[in-house]
């Protein structure tokens, strides 16, 4: 499914986001940076140890939840890994969707500073972190719509949704975006 947004669009796909060729790859990463399952260790295992060490010799201190950092994306297909770090669902009292927005916000953020003209997100804080996945849907695609529209970049922004509930999730909520 693709929305465009004046010069920009939002595409989602089912798929592995290892596999992408986009300037920027996300990483669904945790606050030591220490790597992971899910998401995080299919990067770090696609992208080769250079990932690691260059994220160890930057950031020995990590990363605070709701923020990212930039790394050299090693073999993928990409020119950065940007490293976010999204909140574990706690019930929803505990800032989990201001922390949500901002990790994708910091993102976008630092795609501009790079010039990066396409990422690519994972559904970030939705499977160990266990953020209900409509809910994360909300915040991820309105954030995102909000930040392009007033940046007008990047131009293509794509959430790789792994399996059909999380596209499911995802498109009904950019279906109603769209109108
Ligand atoms: N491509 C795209 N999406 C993927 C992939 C993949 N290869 N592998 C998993 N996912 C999806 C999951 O299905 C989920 O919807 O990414 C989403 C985020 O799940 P997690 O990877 O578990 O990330 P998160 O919930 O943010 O938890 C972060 O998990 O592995 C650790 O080090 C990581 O501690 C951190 C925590």
């Amino acid at each position: 499914m693709v929305v465009h947004f004046g010069p920009c669009r939002i595409e989602l796909i089912q798929g592995d986001i290892t596999q992408q060729e986009v300037d920027v790859i996300v990483n669904a990463a945790n606050s030591k940076l220490a790597g992971g399952g899910g998401v995080d260790g299919a990067i770090h295992q696609a992208a080769g140890p250079t990932l690691m060490q260059e994220t160890r010799m930057l950031y020995p201190d990590g990363c605070p939840t709701g923020s990212a950092v930039a790394t050299t994306a090693g073999r993928l297909n990409a020119k950065y890994v940007f490293h976010a770090v999204g909140p574990i669902w706690a019930g929803g009292e505990r800032n989990e969707k201001k922390l949500l927005a901002s990790a994708y916000s910091t993102c976008l953020d630092l795609a501009r500073e790079h010039r990066c003209d396409s990422i690519a997100f994972p559904a970030i804080s939705t499977g160990v972190y266990a953020y209900p996945i409509d809910l994360a849907a909300e915040v991820s695609l309105t954030t995102t719509r909000d930040l392009i529209n007033q940046h007008k970049t990047p131009t293509l922004v794509r959430f790789v949704l792994f399996g059909p509930g999380p596209y499911g999730a995802f498109a009904r909520v950019l279906e109603v975006l769209a109108e």
